[in-house]
């Protein structure tokens, strides 16, 4: 039986272990764990999502404080309409953190930056063009176009001078989605260096409906690779979502897909992003604890545990200090469902919003606990600590389990020292 070493993912004549690490935002793919998964040959990402909070945790900037200072006036208002991002500050938060996380790197491996295109930052075209630009000015390897695909994105960069030499990608969950992006772009001249497949088992938000159990990601892959043969398409599939085991990659890898992208499994490590106790939130979680639902503003589903404090939390929206979903008007369905609630309740204490979440705050405090569908099977790739806790391993482990490992065996850890 093979593994997945025994196969290559090609750009060019450049060649790498077919693993990349998702980009989980915010700041859960840390810039550690892209490094780990650059160290071991194969490709990590970076996210883009609220990178001016990030780098005020991460390199002492102070950009939340001053927005909020800036807009304070607009605190108990309704309408965000006059909360926007400055560009040039957005721009200095991402090459901050690109050029920061580009000069630590060793190894044959590269690292993307995950561009959620969702983050419509009251000005969706504006902030997107500075993002994406700020990002190949810091020599980031690679972008990949995430959630809300903006099929204009392609056009914001193409008179960036690393516009045909960075490797672009997107993330689509059906063939549609990608023949709609490929038409779009057709006009400048480039095709995506690779394309994520992510099928309905993936963490974060889901390119699918509620109905997202009747799709499955085989299927879906195989479809997509037979229009792109037809249409003798030679683009990198990379398979999304729920590939477990290192013998779950190799049985996408055998059936043509060019690499796997994973992340679930690299929640429960020392480079993760997520703080030590909500990782044992997720070692814990059992099938049951596990929801799609429909509380992110986005208007996608998403996965998280069931436990997550992001659910029925009721504070006020905070997009004078954040407003990443803002949209171009200045709305995000939390505000709505806030105000909703306080008009019902405007003497309650503590108001409860049930349908939707301020996604902004709860992903910048980590308290959103997105997942994928698989992360009840985390507590068998680990051994158990003397207090009952679950050994948080590390990412070049579980690179190394996926690289490695046969038989849909998963690898424990080395016992922790007593
Ligand atoms: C905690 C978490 C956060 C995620 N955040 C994002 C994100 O910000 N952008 C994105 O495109 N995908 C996101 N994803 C999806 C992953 O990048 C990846 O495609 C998917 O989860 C792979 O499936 P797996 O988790 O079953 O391995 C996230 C996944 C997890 C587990």
């Amino acid at each position: 039986m093979k593994c997945v070493d025994d196969f290559r993912l090609r750009f060019g004549n450049r060649e790498y272990v077919p693993i990349m690490i998702g980009g989980m935002g915010v700041d859960i793919s840390t810039a550690d764990l892209s490094l780990e998964a650059a160290r071991l040959g194969g490709i990590g990402h970076i996210s883009d999502a609220m990178l001016p909070t990030v780098s005020d945790r991460r390199y002492d900037t102070k950009y939340v404080r001053d927005k909020l200072k800036q807009y304070k006036y607009n605190v108990a208002n309704a309408d965000k309409s006059e909360v926007q991002f400055d560009l040039g500050l957005i721009a200095e938060a991402t090459d901050t953190h690109v050029r920061r996380t580009m000069e630590r790197k060793r190894g044959d491996g590269l690292i993307f930056i995950n561009c959620m295109e969702k983050l419509t930052m009251n000005s969706p075209k504006e902030t997107l063009r500075a993002r994406l630009r700020a990002a190949l000015d810091a020599g980031i390897d690679g972008i990949t176009l995430a959630a809300g695909l903006h099929l204009g994105s392609f056009a914001l960069i193409e008179d960036h001078p690393r516009f045909r030499d960075a490797k672009l990608g997107i993330i689509v969950s059906s063939l549609r989605a990608l023949q709609l992006f490929l038409k779009k772009s057709s006009r400048t001249g480039r095709l995506p260096d690779f394309v994520v497949v992510e099928g309905p088992l993936a963490g974060g938000h889901l390119g699918f409906g509620m109905d997202w159990a009747e799709y499955d990601l085989a299927t879906i892959t195989a479809e997509i690779q037979a229009w792109l043969k037809a249409e003798q398409l030679d683009i990198p599939l990379i398979a999304a979502g729920g590939v477990f085991t290192g013998s779950d990659a190799v049985s996408f890898l055998e059936n043509g897909a060019a690499a796997v992208q994973v992340a679930t499994r690299f929640t429960v490590t020392q480079e993760c992003g997520l703080p030590a106790d909500v990782q044992q939130h997720y070692f814990a979680a059992s099938e049951e604890e596990i929801e799609v639902n429909t509380i992110s503003p986005t208007g996608y589903p998403m996965r998280m545990l069931k436990s997550s404090p992001a659910i029925g939390a009721g504070i006020r929206p905070n997009c004078e200090a954040y407003g990443y979903l803002l949209d171009s008007s200045g709305n995000c369905a939390y505000i709505n469902a806030y105000n909703r609630e306080l008009a019902l309740h405007p003497d309650a204490k503590r108001l409860k919003v049930m349908d939707k979440t301020c996604l902004c705050t709860h992903m910048r405090n980590f308290d959103c606990w997105t997942c994928g569908h698989y992360t009840y099977r985390l507590k068998d790739t680990t051994r158990r600590n003397p207090d009952g806790s679950y050994q948080i391993l590390s990412a070049e482990h579980v690179f190394h389990d996926y690289q490695f490992s046969k038989d849909n065996k998963v690898a424990l850890p080395e016992e922790a020292a007593a």
